[in-house]
């Protein structure tokens, strides 16, 4: 794994960042159709903020367009701090969107997404992925959360993150532009301790890279666990089954979970089962083996416990690698967090029409969600997640696009 992080040109503290934030150019440019023209080869580098729609109570819904000084386009609304898509070259230059989504706010309200919920693109929290139960004990008291996936809490709740509206102040410097989201998560949300305050900046730099750094503090000790929700088709959404992406994810164990994804507790070595990724691999090399994890996970949809962690919250090291052979497209992952979930897309079932008008077939998107492990709050040997008052949350992922002619390592 050659790839370390460690130092990120001009990524200042958001912190700092809100205070530079600056230049904007707030073009009348449409939401959707402009964007073809604007960006790929003849791309116009800077940012763009148009309406995306209404909320039911009459909020105003923005999407902000970002586009580097290589052409890569990025669109970004404050609902949820969707993704809502993003544009890379292929091998050939050619560029396309390659993550999963809807062209309209209607599209994300709309009953059926809300039932389905894969949460395509968004930002996570207050907690990223399972709390068993819906409850965790904290400081001599039980906390019950909103528990939306069976017994079980998944990612925030009811009504996370992935659906609040949140405060967007865009910005643009010498080494890309970006948008800073802030959010205050009130005290007893979806049944939480404490009022959180979370800051969430996304820049898209000029060196092709995303960058997402999160940040939080809190009045009242609770967990917190952030992250980004983005379903990747290398070949392009829309463009069929990810079984054929070769991926890579440094580490090597993983934390297996019983028949509900709650991790049993247990720490197990990937090497000799299917979950062993440490070489480049195609997703669907082993993804119908006779194996019990696989068969509780529908597919992959586990906690991979990185082999090298960050020295500090501002230094990412590298946590996967996905190369999709058509398209030549890699991307490369890497974060400060401890641990990635990889998600195969299992539950996609072709019941929700995408951008293309394509219906996004079982495992056509992959999720790598950088992360604390599911259910930290009820696993003492896990690395806490645990947020106190006067402490600062903070948390790095690196999102890096690039083509090549082969997987390479
Ligand atoms: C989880 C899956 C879940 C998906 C969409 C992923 O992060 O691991 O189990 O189905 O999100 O909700």
């Amino acid at each position: 794994m050659p790839l370390t992080y460690v130092s990120m040109r001009g990524a200042a503290s958001p912190l700092l960042l809100s205070a530079a934030a600056a230049v904007v150019m707030l073009g009348a440019a449409e939401a959707h159709g402009s964007a073809e023209a604007a960006s790929g080869n003849g791309a116009v580098r800077g940012v763009d903020q148009s309406v995306f729609g209404q909320l039911p109570d009459g909020r105003q819904v923005d999407v902000y367009r970002f586009i580097n000084a290589n052409g890569i386009e990025m669109r970004v609304t404050n609902y949820g701090g969707i993704i809502l898509s993003l544009k890379t070259p292929d091998v050939r230059g050619e560029f396309d969107d390659i993550v999963l989504g809807f062209d309209s706010l209607e599209d994300y309200l709309s009953d059926e997404y809300r039932q389905a919920n894969p949460y395509f693109g968004a930002l996570i929290g207050r907690y990223g992925n399972r709390i068993a139960g819906g409850q965790f004990s904290l400081d001599g008291e039980t906390y019950s959360l909103a528990t939306n996936d069976g017994d079980n809490h998944l990612h925030g709740g009811r009504q996370g993150f992935d659906r609040v509206l949140w405060q967007a102040e865009p910005f643009e410097n010498d080494d890309g532009a970006g948008l800073i989201l802030r959010y205050t998560s009130e005290d007893g949300e979806e049944g939480y301790p404490g009022r959180l305050e979370a800051e969430v900046t996304y820049t898209l730099t000029d060196s092709d890279e995303l960058i997402v750094d999160y940040r939080a503090a809190t009045d009242k000790a609770t967990p917190v666990n952030l992250t980004q929700h983005s379903y990747f088709n290398l070949e392009g959404e829309g463009g069929g089954s990810i079984l054929d992406h070769h991926l890579t994810i440094n580490a090597d164990a993983f934390t297996p979970v019983d028949e509900t994804l709650i991790p049993t507790g247990e720490i197990r070595p990937v090497a000799g089962t299917p979950f062993d990724f440490t070489q480049p691999t195609p997703i669907g090399e082993r993804i119908e083996q006779d194996n019990e994890q696989l068969t509780f996970g529908k597919g992959y949809d586990h906690n991979f416990v990185l082999a090298e962690q960050a020295a500090s919250p501002s230094e990412p090291v590298l946590a996967a690698r996905v190369w999709e052979p058509e398209s030549g497209r890699l991307l490369e992952i890497a974060t400060t967090e401890p641990a990635i979930q990889f998600y195969s897309g299992n539950f996609l079932a072709g019941d929700l029409t995408g951008k293309r008008g394509q219906a996004y077939e079982h495992r056509s998107g992959f999720a790598l969600e950088t992360q604390h492990y599911p259910d930290s709050p009820n696993q003492a040997d896990f690395p806490s997640t645990i947020l106190e008052p006067g402490e600062t949350y903070r948390s790095r992922t690196i999102y890096r696009f690039s083509a090549q002619e082969t997987a390479g390592s």
